[in-house]
């Protein structure tokens, strides 16, 4: 089984890829976490360019999409997404009918460093992934002071968050279908 995160956060030491990373910790023996990759590379929505098939980074993560069984997103800009998540999510709701998001689960997680940050971004997120028709998981994970969660080597410092992430992941598996549920706190 595997499971795309998909980071609006580009820099090299975002916060929000460590959180993927640490999910992707969590996770029991065959479930993968992949993070993916290509997100710098998709054009700006354009309704002009092909759509089928559209530029290639576009293809790529349709079929990351299409190939994932859930899927995670992450932070949060000025209350809301960030440019290139929202940007990545309209490709990926053209033509809707189509959407590889289209009954997919989707838990949406992230952080921000203020204390409310995340919990607006993720509204916004997730009213956007609803829209699309994804399944989106009623859950939210919302890390406050993202910056202050994490030891040097990129684990959890707090035990009730990596718990409450490991309840967000089995909710994410069991709507994926994952037959046994064993994701473990850190
Ligand atoms: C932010 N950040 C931020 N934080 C917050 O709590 N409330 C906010 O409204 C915003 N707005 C905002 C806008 C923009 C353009 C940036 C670049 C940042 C701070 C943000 O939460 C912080 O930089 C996170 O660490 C970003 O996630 P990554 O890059 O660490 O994953």
């Amino acid at each position: 089984m595997l499971i795309l995160g998909l980071c609006g956060s580009l820099r090299r030491d975002s916060h929000n890829t460590q959180l993927l990373r640490a999910a992707g910790e969590l996770l029991p023996t065959g479930v993968k976490l992949v993070s993916y990759d290509g997100i710098r590379e998709i054009p700006h929505y354009d309704a002009d360019l092909p759509h089928n098939p559209a530029p290639e980074p576009v293809e790529r993560l349709r079929a990351a999409v299409r190939e994932a069984d859930g899927v995670l997103v992450s932070p949060e800009y000025n209350r809301s997404i960030p440019g290139v998540l929202k940007n990545a999510l309209d490709w990926l709701s053209r033509p809707l009918a189509d959407s590889p998001l289209r009954g997919k689960p989707v838990a949406v997680i992230g952080g921000s460093t203020g204390s409310f940050g995340a919990v607006w971004g993720q509204a916004e997120t997730r009213k956007v992934l609803a829209a699309i028709g994804a399944q989106v998981l009623d859950r939210e994970l919302p890390v406050p002071n993202i910056d202050e969660q994490f030891d040097p080597d990129g684990r959890l410092l707090n035990e009730a968050l990596a718990q409450s992430l490991a309840e967000t992941l089995n909710e994410l598996l069991a709507q994926a279908g994952h037959q046994f549920v064993a994701v473990r706190a850190a």
